[in-house]
């Protein structure tokens, strides 16, 4: 027994000092979070909410700018430790091309829009979005929301800020109810506190949306929402994102959840149809767990499934880009990127549709670098080897004493015998 319990002290100290490792190797970085910078009066008179957050380090800058004055949007950027975001904010807010930059062009950038909400009539309860005929689709833009701040707050863990997106009115069509957008920015790899608690890195952005208590159409009996994202990546036109399904080892994080889909920009691109894998190109991604939970109490008895689509192109890139932070950055040049677009509808067959709670969330994370991986964790190393040690343990003690039984007995019948 105390064999075993020595080899569990060693795993405690090699992760210790693994741990102290990874601290010492990691250089000082500095994080600054601006809410609409240099705009002042002139942004917050009409509600504008533009974050920059900017993370230096001694090697590069790892840049986000979450946006919500025109379609909700994330770009992140890639530079010298130096470089700064620039506004044009009069021209931003026009929605003009090449209003928002940075002082030093990035080695990579990577970006996501929400493009559309789409309320669906399930009629055959299938929980499947891709064969409803398209008069039972409607489509809501996210444009057409008036988007408030309600609150943020920043510790040593991360940056929050909590929007809400109200009063939707588009032509004659009018809405009520409420899309909440939670956004937090983690300064370092950990679980997220909130279900299904992904695990992020230190480069990601968490992005939680709530349809609350949204008004559905009254001529579709069994309502259900979805998502359409716009992802757009600094990679060759030519080139496509990967969309997989990972199997999880296990669901210590997020109950009932044995799986993550994660969206992956290549690092092999195809040039004139030769594959060329460059290794220096950085890597954008998503990742989230296929589940979307029914009530703000969030548990596996109140979840119901995400599910997602394939990978589509898109056809004229400025024109759906248009409207949103990433067409002001990019502006012209956006015809030249990868970009491509990825529905995820919320709910499954049975479930009793969206009416059941009138509550439907969807979480991501997007993040630059190598996706995170889930490693089994310490207390799940230990239940494991408490359950194969102890048998392993149990043989070998009784083994021993059989053994050492056999020799006592024998030994006393030899000298018996003498
Ligand atoms: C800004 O928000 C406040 C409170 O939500 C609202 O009363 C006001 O009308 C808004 N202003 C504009 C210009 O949208
Ligand atoms: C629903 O089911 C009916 C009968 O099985 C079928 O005729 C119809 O095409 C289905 N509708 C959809 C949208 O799948
Ligand atoms: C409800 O759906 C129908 C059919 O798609 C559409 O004509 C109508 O405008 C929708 N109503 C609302 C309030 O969205
Ligand atoms: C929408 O909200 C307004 C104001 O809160 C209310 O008067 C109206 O009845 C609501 N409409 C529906 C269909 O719930
Ligand atoms: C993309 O492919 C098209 C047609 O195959 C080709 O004409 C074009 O030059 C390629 N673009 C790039 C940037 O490789
Ligand atoms: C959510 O779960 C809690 C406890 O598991 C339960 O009391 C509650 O009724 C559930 N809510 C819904 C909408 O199912
Ligand atoms: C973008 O939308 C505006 C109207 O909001 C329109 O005038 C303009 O032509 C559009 N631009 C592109 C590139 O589609
Ligand atoms: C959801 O909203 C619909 C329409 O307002 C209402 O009929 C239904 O009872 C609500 N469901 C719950 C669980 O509150
Ligand atoms: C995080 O981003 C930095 C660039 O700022 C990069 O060097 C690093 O490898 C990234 N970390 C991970 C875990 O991908």
């Amino acid at each position: 027994m105390s064999a075993k319990m020595n080899s569990y002290g060693l795993q405690l100290t090699l992760l210790f000092v693994l741990g102290i490792i990874e601290l010492c190797s990691c250089s000082p970085k500095i994080s600054q979070v601006t809410i609409n910078p240099n705009c002042g009066q002139y942004c917050e008179s009409s509600n504008v909410t533009t974050v920059y957050l900017r993370t230096e380090s001694s090697t590069d800058s790892l840049h986000y700018v979450w946006d919500f004055s025109g379609k909700p949007s994330v770009l992140l950027a890639v530079t010298i430790p130096s470089a700064q975001l620039e506004v044009d904010w009069k021209k931003f807010l026009w929605g003009k091309e090449e209003s928002l930059k940075f002082t030093e062009a990035p080695s990579y950038t990577f970006g996501i829009t929400v493009l559309k909400i789409y309320e669906f009539n399930d009629v055959n309860d299938t929980g499947y979005m891709d064969n409803v005929r398209p008069e039972n689709i409607n489509v809501l833009h996210p444009k057409h929301f008036r988007w408030d701040r309600k609150s943020y707050s920043q510790n040593n863990d991360y940056f929050e800020l909590s929007m809400e997106g109200t009063d939707y009115k588009s032509g004659s069509i009018q809405r009520n109810g409420t899309i909440k957008v939670l956004l937090n920015r983690f300064w370092k790899l950990d679980h997220s506190d909130i279900m299904p608690h992904m695990l992020h890195t230190e480069n990601a952005t968490q992005i939680d949306i709530i349809i609350d208590n949204f008004q559905t159409n009254s001529s579709f009996e069994n309502s259900r929402f979805a998502v359409e994202l716009l992802i757009i990546a600094d990679h060759n036109l030519n080139s496509t994102m990967k969309i997989d399904v990972k199997k999880t080892l296990d669901d210590e994080h997020t109950p009932g959840i044995f799986e993550m889909v994660e969206i992956t920009t290549p690092v092999c691109e195809v040039v004139n149809r030769e594959e060329m894998c460059d290794k220096r190109i950085g890597e954008g991604y998503l990742q989230w767990r296929p589940v979307s939970y029914t009530d703000a109490q969030r548990d596996v008895t109140n979840s119901t499934e995400a599910i997602h689509y394939p990978l589509t192109p898109v056809a004229n890139h400025a024109q759906s880009a248009n409207n949103s932070l990433l067409y002001s950055y990019y502006g012209y040049n956006i015809e030249n990127l990868l970009m491509q677009k990825v529905v995820v509808s919320l709910g499954s067959k049975g479930d009793g549709f969206y009416k059941k709670s009138n509550y439907s969330t969807w979480t991501f994370t997007i993040g630059y670098g190598s996706p995170p991986a889930e490693k089994f964790s310490l207390l799940v190393i230990m239940i494991i080897s408490i359950g194969l040690g102890l048998p392993v343990v149990i043989m070998v003690a009784v083994g021993i004493y059989v053994c050492v039984r056999r020799r006592c007995t024998r030994s006393h019948t030899l000298s018996l015998n003498s």
